[in-house]
């Protein structure tokens, strides 16, 4: 399995995702690649924000390596799953996708958690750190699903 987590930035949400996703897979002993990637050029090249490396390192995940890059339509062929943390960000990917557009590989994250709801990971950047608290725990419930669902299946 090849995943990609996507935000708008790459800096708050989606560098948690990864990091969260790539922690519960290591424990799982599983070999699955796990990526991230933002629909804006915005944060390219820079580390995920203070507060996203602070509650990650509170739980126990170090996500300080991680670099910003963006969305390239060829990620809809090298990855078999690509998350989506609101609805701009699938608009978005759906866009900048162009002819290589896969509805199948794309779904908002926490469509795993609630199906077929469309709830969103909220974008903390304005906010707390009582927000990117919220958003870890979001994110790492949505991540518990896919690592039992994808997991029985037996791929990679
Ligand atoms: P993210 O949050 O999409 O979760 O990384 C944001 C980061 C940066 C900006 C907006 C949202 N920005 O406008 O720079």
């Amino acid at each position: 399995m090849k995943i990609l987590m996507v935000c708008l930035g790459n800096i708050c949400r989606s560098p948690l995702a990864e990091g969260i996703l790539r922690d519960k897979v290591k424990k799982a002993n599983l070999s699955w690649q796990v990526d991230s990637a933002g629909t804006s050029n915005y944060h390219i090249g820079e580390p995920p924000h203070q507060l996203s490396q602070k509650v990650a390192k509170l739980n126990g995940i170090d996500i300080s390596y991680q670099q910003g890059r963006q969305f390239r339509k060829e990620d809809i062929l090298a990855f078999d799953r690509i998350y989506v943390m609101d609805t701009d960000n699938y608009n978005e990917v759906k866009r900048m996708s162009r002819a290589l557009w896969d509805e199948n590989k794309v779904t908002l994250l926490l469509n795993e958690l609630y199906p077929l709801e469309n709830r969103e990971v909220p974008d903390p950047w304005y906010g707390t750190e009582e927000g990117y608290h919220r958003v870890f725990q979001l994110i790492s419930d949505a991540c518990d699903v896919i690592i039992e669902k994808y997991s029985v299946l037996n791929i990679g």
